[in-house]
């Protein structure tokens, strides 16, 4: 590993972090000259004979190289000063919440990814925390939900699932820092290429490398990025190594390796989706369209600042007649995968609230689409077909 590699965020060579992300932070082996960094598998390192660690590597836990690498590629895409990976996003999402302490409060969005809103359902009470979901698009319901001096964290999700609501991060972050409280993002569908939170005022940036960091479909991370190597980073690492939810080697190489392509494939997944989007709010059977990239969005001019050259690969369809119809015209995709997630270079539908079960607040009549990299045209004669039922 380079010195720079070694050295989260670090971009002090001029170059623009996509430059940095597609060659993995320019790393070369040191002694092979392979512009492919090894896969370090090793689970502890030797000691030095005087009883010192002076390589920083004692344990694979805690420590792994090839972990890191791509933590600094992560940190570098988000103009971060240190990223933390961990085995998924929700181990990445229990790990903010853990760092609370008992009788802090947390303001979360109400249309939020399922596993963060079953996070706080669940988990709050039990850890001594409470909080209040709310429409944080709406920046004078926001203000009214954060509590002075009680609020530690407010939750963001931005566009949120599956419904892509916007909210404004450096309005947002201007109310929780105004009560003292941190502002984390779940920035998961916005990816680094199209907005950078941390440069909007956020604390803490979440991704569900899942999705389009490693864009592949092989592999389960999560991703914390945050604006200061401080004590929270060092609580965030110590409960990510306590908890033992780390990410393993293997997938950390992936991730690299999806990292490099990161840019290509959203400004390519993007453009498909206003594509499609545009074509599916004229279908005759389609009575909604929710994508932030048409003008008749509610965030759209939110999105149109915040969000760099796209509106993401995700969008949201509401089907004519209803439930049934819904979930028949995804039992009919011949091209789309009828499954969960998002973010792959396959192109998936999926009948959001069946998902989510219980107490969703994503209407019935929602078909969720994660726009891959499949030919355009293709992908909209499959939903044409579907829908229309030919
Ligand atoms: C927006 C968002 N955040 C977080 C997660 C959780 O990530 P993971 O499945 O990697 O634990 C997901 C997963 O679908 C998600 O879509």
């Amino acid at each position: 590993m380079t010195e720079d590699a070694e050295r989260p965020g670090a971009n002090d060579r001029g170059l623009a972090p996509r430059t940095l992300a597609v060659q993995a932070m320019g790393s070369v082996d040191p002694i092979t000259k392979a512009v492919v960094m090894p896969l370090h598998m090793a689970t502890t390192y030797v000691r030095d004979p005087d009883n010192q660690y002076r390589s920083g590597y004692l344990y694979g836990r805690p420590d792994n190289a090839t972990v890191r690498e791509a933590e600094a590629v992560l940190a570098t895409l988000e103009g971060a000063e240190a990223a933390l990976l961990f085995g998924s996003g929700m181990a990445a999402i229990s790990a903010v919440f853990q760092s609370l302490e008992a009788g802090d409060h947390v303001v979360a969005q109400e249309v939020m990814y399922t596993g963060s809103r079953n996070w706080l359902r669940d988990e709050a009470k039990r850890r001594g925390l409470t909080y209040a979901r709310v429409d944080t698009s709406d920046l004078s319901v926001l203000q009214a939900a954060v509590k002075a001096g009680k609020t530690r964290l407010v939750w963001l999700e931005t566009p949120g699932n599956p419904l892509w609501t916007i909210t404004d991060i450096a309005a947002a972050a201007r109310i929780a820092h105004s009560a003292g409280a941190r502002l984390a993002v779940d920035s998961t569908v916005a990816t680094p290429v199209l907005t950078n939170p941390l440069a909007l005022g956020a604390d803490i940036v979440m991704h569900s490398a899942t999705k389009y960091l490693n864009g592949h479909s092989d592999v389960i991370a999560g991703a914390l990025a945050l604006a200061k190597r401080d004590a929270l980073f060092e609580r965030l690492c110590y409960i990510r190594s306590i908890y033992g939810g780390i990410l393993g080697p293997f997938e950390a190489y992936l991730l690299i390796r999806g990292m490099r392509t990161l840019h290509v494939r959203v400004e390519a997944q993007c453009r498909t989706a206003l594509f499609l989007a545009e074509r599916l709010a004229a279908h005759a059977s389609v009575a909604r369209v929710l994508y932030p990239g048409l003008a008749a969005h509610p965030g759209h001019e939110v999105a149109r600042r915040q969000m760099r050259g796209g509106f993401s690969g995700m969008l949201s369809i509401a089907v004519r007649g209803g439930e049934a119809r819904a979930i028949e015209t995804a039992a009919r995709v011949r091209v789309w995968k009828r499954a969960t997630s998002l973010g792959g270079v396959e192109s998936l539908i999926e009948h959001r609230a069946s998902v989510e079960g219980e107490g969703t607040p994503c209407p019935p009549d929602i078909l969720r689409l994660s726009v891959g990299l499949e030919d355009p045209q293709d992908l909209y004669t499959d939903l044409d077909q579907a829908l229309t039922g030919n």
